[in-house]
């Protein structure tokens, strides 16, 4: 708690002292649990200026264009780690030693199958059926699999089941794809890293060798990294008011999947793809800024603006790069990177979007690594989703750990008919 508290004075003489919650990093925030017993609500749709929970799991500067996850720059950890190491920073707040890399990778890579019943539930799916509604179907599934032996109050149950879910969403994502095109399921490589491994799944058939390049391995690596957590986003929110009605955590990982697929949010990287594609030349990018400043056409510049970064987005900088290395590695001269960079270079000098904090976010170049990957559009999210699986788990982890499970119940302003009389019109 902070030596600060507030105070807030109605017109109508009631007073109120309310304590102040004392960020290490950040904004502090104003309690105001009080309010609801003296029958008062606060009023903030998007949540924009309320703190949902305390959490040491993530830290962003949205101003500034910082990302720390556990206090560490996401640049450094991008460019020095493994996802794995990554996710047992999340996981558990500290970056692993020698002995715990190999000791949490073991378990992870001993989790990688999945039920060969659950293998089943996709022939329940159309092929032709989006990937993140079958990510959606297969990963709520799991619950039924690890439901009655699953004891959420038992730490350990909890580790498990961070650690299943690390080690499946690779196999589950891979399995979306190939069903969508008919191949056979791969199964997973342990001998691989965990990027390789998905790699590996996803492009690899029994009939021919499949060796998995570095270069593609490196960029899948950096991607998950990226997308690893981002703090109180509206799919973690979603997953964390899942949770806290004590639901299964496979469920709860399902609604965050269903909030991540919407287009403002883990969607944007697929509607940024084909933005890009119906741009197609560089001479059409000013016809679409123009759409994207007319506030009466719905377009906006997918990839651009962040609810929180009114910087460059630091995942953004890493991405960029990555982007170049693979389209070198892979030979790849794709006018979608010309468009995109010559979009880039207006909208970075366009009033419009000075004015505005509007600068490209994650999703923009990463559409593009992973279409010269050979990764379909439609999987983009379902990348993300595997990425994010691990931030989703962190917050469900932390809210048990913490103690502070308390079930979410908003509040609203209604503007509603005050009571009336029922009166059928036929008698
Ligand atoms: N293109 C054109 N104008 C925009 C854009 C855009 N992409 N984004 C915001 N604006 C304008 C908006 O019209 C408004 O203008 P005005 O003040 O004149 O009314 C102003 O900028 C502020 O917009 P806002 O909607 O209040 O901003 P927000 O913080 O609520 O929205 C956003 C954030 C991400 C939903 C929005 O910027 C957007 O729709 N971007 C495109 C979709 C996208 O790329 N989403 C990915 C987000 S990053 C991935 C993730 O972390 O999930």
């Amino acid at each position: 708690m902070s030596d600060l508290t507030a105070k807030l004075s109605l017109s109508d003489g009631r007073e109120f002292d309310l304590p102040i919650h004392k960020a290490s990093l950040g904004y502090d925030a104003i309690d105001v649990q009080a309010l609801s017993k003296n029958h008062l609500f606060t009023f903030d749709p998007g949540l924009m200026s309320t703190a949902m929970c305390k959490s040491e799991i993530t830290y962003i500067d949205g101003e500034k264009g910082i990302l720390l996850h556990r206090g560490y720059p996401i640049h450094d950890l991008a460019m020095k780690c493994d996802y794995l190491e990554v996710a047992f920073l999340l996981l558990y707040g500290e970056l692993p030693d020698k002995d715990d890399y190999a000791e949490f990778s073991k378990v992870v890579r001993k989790h990688t199958l999945v039920h060969e019943q659950l293998s089943r539930f996709f022939h329940g799916f159309r092929r032709d059926s989006h990937p993140m509604a079958v990510m959606c179907g297969v990963s709520g599934a799991l619950a039924a699999f690890y439901h009655d032996v699953l004891d959420v109050s038992d730490e350990e149950h909890r580790t498990l089941t961070a650690l299943r879910l690390l080690a499946k969403m690779p196999t589950l994502a891979a399995m979306c794809y190939k069903y969508s095109i008919g191949h056979p399921f791969m199964f997973p490589q342990n001998n691989l890293s965990y990027a390789g491994n998905f790699l590996y799944m996803m492009f690899a058939t029994p009939c021919e060798p499949y060796v998995v390049n570095p270069v593609l391995e490196k960029a899948i690596n950096r991607i998950l990294i990226l997308h690893a957590d981002h703090e109180q986003n509206a799919s973690t929110s979603t997953v964390r008011t899942a949770a806290s009605s004590g639901a299964n955590p496979f469920a709860c990982i399902a609604a965050g999947i269903a909030s991540l697929w919407g287009p403002a949010h883990g969607g944007a990287n697929e509607a940024c793809i084909k933005m890009l594609e119906e741009i197609g030349t560089v001479d059409r990018i000013p016809e679409f800024i123009a759409r994207a400043k007319d506030k009466k056409d719905p377009f906006r510049l997918m990839g651009f603006g962040h609810r929180v970064y009114k910087n460059y987005d630091p995942r953004a900088k890493v991405m960029r790069e990555t982007c170049h290395e693979v389209l070198q590695e892979l030979g790849i001269k794709t006018p979608l990177l010309q468009v995109a960079m010559e979009l880039e270079r207006i909208a970075l000098t366009d009033e419009y979007f000075i004015e505005r904090n509007l600068y490209p976010n994650v999703d923009f170049y990463s559409g593009i690594i992973l279409k010269a990957i050979g990764i379909p559009v439609s999987m983009f999210t379902v990348i993300f989703a595997l990425g994010r699986t691990v931030g989703w788990i962190s917050h469900w982890k932390e809210m048990y750990d913490f103690g502070t499970l308390k079930i979410v119940r908003p509040r609203q302003v209604y503007t509603g008919y005050t009571e009336r009389e029922l009166e059928k019109s036929s008698e």
